[in-house]
């Protein structure tokens, strides 16, 4: 069964991306799969300063001392990934972004980044509040990693703006445990 790590990315802690990531992960779960969650809320994730220590193999992941240690070996033991953002100004939030940058150095690690399996969970306060936008630029950032990435209609949409209103969106919900499930089935056999 797959290990499956959940990374919210929202500075608001029990917010909207929270709350759908734990009905992915609790969906996961329930079908046998081990799943672990990283936050940052309350944590610092710096952006990357192009040193690239890590490209020369100077540092074991990144010479910047942030919360960003904790995750590599958290990312390092998945064979899933679900990227949580809400929408902020029409794509991830700033801290999601750092986070791929910043994962940089897992692209030549044995267990990094390659052909693992990518998704999108997303939040916005808009129904038109360029959530598919947001999914697109997690899949670009995915990609680049060399994961892979889920047809359209399996990463999760959501409207909701204040804390909990993404209980009443129940399509959302029903979404997220569907991808929950269907994670914890994948087959990743590309190597
Ligand atoms: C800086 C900022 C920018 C935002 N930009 C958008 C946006 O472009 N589109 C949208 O639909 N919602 C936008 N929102 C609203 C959030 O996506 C929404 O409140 C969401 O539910 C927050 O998720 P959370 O509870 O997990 O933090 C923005 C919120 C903030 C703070």
């Amino acid at each position: 069964m797959n290990h499956i790590l959940g990374i919210v990315a929202s500075p608001r802690e029990g917010g909207n991306t929270e709350i759908l990531m734990e009905r992915v992960l609790s969906a996961a779960r329930e079908e046998g799969a081990e799943t672990r969650v990283f936050t940052v809320a309350g944590k610092t994730i710096g952006p990357c300063t192009a040193c690239d220590a890590c490209v020369r193999g100077e540092a074991e992941h990144c010479v910047i001392e942030d919360d960003m240690q904790e995750l590599y070996p958290m990312m390092q033991w998945a064979e899933v990934i679900v990227f949580g953002s809400p929408v902020y100004m029409g794509t991830m939030t700033a801290q999601l972004k750092c986070i791929f940058d910043r994962a940089r150095s897992l692209w030549r690690e044995p267990g990094g980044m390659l052909h693992k399996g990518a998704a999108a969970v997303v939040v916005g306060e808009g129904r038109w509040g360029r959530q598919e936008f947001a999914v697109q630029t997690i899949w670009w950032a995915a990609t680049n990693h060399g994961m892979l990435v889920l047809e359209p209609e399996a990463d999760v949409c959501a409207v909701a703006n204040e804390p909990g209103d993404v209980l009443k969106d129940e399509r959302a919900l029903k979404d997220a445990e569907a991808l929950g499930r269907r994670l914890a089935r994948l087959n990743l056999s590309l190597g």
